[in-house]
């Protein structure tokens, strides 16, 4: 990795997001990879995409799977951040099943007691750079209003903080129009 790759990566844990997991494939083939890079697209249709660095096991995967299943975490699931970023991480539906996930019926599993999850069906892949993005197609989805997610910046994993604006961003009220920046 070159200075300027390492500095532009450095650059990126500025940007605070929620953990997703994503979890692709069937039988002992199932695998299960801890995600930032994920972003719903359009809202109708209702799409959305993740992104996988070209090198990994699930990139692999992902390009031969009609179904795969995105779970935001809850604050409580860091340890599961951590199991499924490492590539030697325990794979296959049994040990998922272990691990404690929510049978779809059709295509893989979401994690159990996620804040909220997705699946999707397979709509598009573009290659970009060193990673590839896989648009789906949103088939089902669900959340628990009241979970907390997990976040992370700058390689720390953390727990959402106080509320900064006095009130909802959707309500654009002309006070909120006209305050000082
Ligand atoms: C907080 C966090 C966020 C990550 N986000 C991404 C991501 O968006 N895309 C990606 O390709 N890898 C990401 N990773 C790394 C993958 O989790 C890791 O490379 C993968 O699970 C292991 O590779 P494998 O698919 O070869 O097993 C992230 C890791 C962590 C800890």
């Amino acid at each position: 990795m070159t200075d300027a790759t390492e500095t532009f990566r450095a650059w990126t844990g500025q940007w605070a997001s929620s953990v997703a997991v994503v979890i692709a494939g069937t039988g002992e083939e199932m695998r299960a990879a801890t995600i930032t890079a994920f972003v719903p697209v359009s809202f109708d249709p209702p799409l959305v995409a993740v992104f996988l660095n070209r090198g990994s096991q699930m990139n692999e995967l992902l390009r031969g799977a009609e179904r795969w299943t995105v779970s935001l975490l809850e604050v409580g699931q860091y340890r599961l951040a951590r199991h499924f970023a490492h590539p030697a991480c325990l794979t296959g539906s049994v040990e998922l099943e272990q691990i404690g996930v929510i049978d779809l019926g059709e295509g893989p599993p979401a994690l159990a007691n996620a804040a909220a999850w997705l699946s999707c069906a397979r709509e598009s892949i573009v290659e970009m750079g060193d990673h590839t993005a896989f648009v789906g197609s949103v088939m089902r989805h669900t959340r628990q209003p009241e979970a907390r997610p997990l976040i992370a910046w700058r390689g720390t994993l953390f727990r959402l903080g106080e509320v900064a604006a006095p009130s909802s961003w959707t309500a654009f009220a002309a006070d909120d129009l006209s305050a000082d920046f």
